[in-house]
């Protein structure tokens, strides 16, 4: 080889390892980044600091946590994608009052798996975008203001293991597509204000565990085919 060619090729790696710790590996991707100062603004969180990298698992807002009340944390996956950037996989903002409404931009996070916003004060209804999040297993909302139908597109979410949104004022029939989500561990739905009876088609729910339903509107009685649900271990009706 010339010592030019060792020249070149030389500088080529130079190039090449400067780039790769400057651009990707370990930091998050640009779009998720875009997408989550639109998610702090429609949810109403002040306290973002993004200037500090959301993935960096250094703490990015003003609000503390306090343990079992404040959960103030968004968690990434740095190979989920192999694409050498990491993605948001998790994000818990709980108990915050956070006054805004679900974002519809949820679904630029394209492996998110977990929503924890419980105990805040959001309004309005789920977008039907979140059914478009098709690696959502995790939903919760307990504990805000949320009212509206449930979109029946949530019957898609075929992954979906738990479903929280007690204490809100969520109204009109569960929708039928439900009965896709076959595995559905944990479903609370209580202190709502739905109608219509409880669907018969909780019997293809055969995963589930948890199922709590007293005060959300829904009436009885209790499907006869629940006995073919042999995890279930907690029971709440009306
Ligand atoms: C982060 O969120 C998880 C829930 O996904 C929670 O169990 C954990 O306590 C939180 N950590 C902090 C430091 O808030
Ligand atoms: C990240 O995602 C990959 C691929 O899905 C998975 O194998 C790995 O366990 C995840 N890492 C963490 C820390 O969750
Ligand atoms: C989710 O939304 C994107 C962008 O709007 C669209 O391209 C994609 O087909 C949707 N996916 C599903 C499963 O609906
Ligand atoms: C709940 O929704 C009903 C209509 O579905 C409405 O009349 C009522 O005012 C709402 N309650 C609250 C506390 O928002
Ligand atoms: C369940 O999913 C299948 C396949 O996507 C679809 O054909 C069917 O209509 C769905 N059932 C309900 C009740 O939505
Ligand atoms: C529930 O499961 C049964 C048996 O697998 C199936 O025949 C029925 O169509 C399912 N119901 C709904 C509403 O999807």
């Amino acid at each position: 080889m010339s010592t030019y060619s060792q020249f070149f090729l030389l500088s080529f790696i130079a190039i090449w390892l400067i780039s790769l710790t400057t651009f990707g590996a370990n930091t998050i991707h640009p779009d998720e980044k875009e997408a989550l100062e639109d998610i702090a603004k429609s949810l109403g969180k002040k306290d973002w600091n993004f200037d500090i990298d959301p993935c960096s698992n250094k703490p990015n807002w003003v609000t503390p946590p306090i343990p079992k009340i404040i959960d103030n944390n968004v968690t990434c996956n740095c190979t989920v994608a192999g694409d050498n950037f990491c993605h948001v996989v998790i994000i818990c903002l709980k108990g915050q009052n956070l006054p805004g409404t679900l974002p519809p931009e949820l679904n630029r996070l394209r492996y998110l798996q977990t929503i924890k916003l419980s105990g805040n004060r959001l309004t309005g209804s789920i977008p039907v975008e979140t059914a478009n999040i098709s690696t959502l297993r995790c939903i919760e909302l307990t504990g805000n203001q949320m009212s509206g139908n449930l979109p029946p597109e949530l019957g898609s979410l075929t992954q979906l293991q738990t479903l929280r949104i007690s204490s809100n004022n969520f109204s009109g029939e569960l929708p039928v597509t439900l009965a896709n989500l076959t595995t559905l561990k944990d479903f609370r739905i209580e202190d709502n204000q739905f109608s219509g009876k409880i669907p018969n088609y909780i019997q293809n729910w055969t995963s589930i565990n948890t199922l709590l339903i007293q005060g959300s509107g829904l009436s009885g009685p209790i499907p006869s085919g629940i006995s073919l649900l042999t995890k279930l271990v907690d029971l709440y009706e009306n």
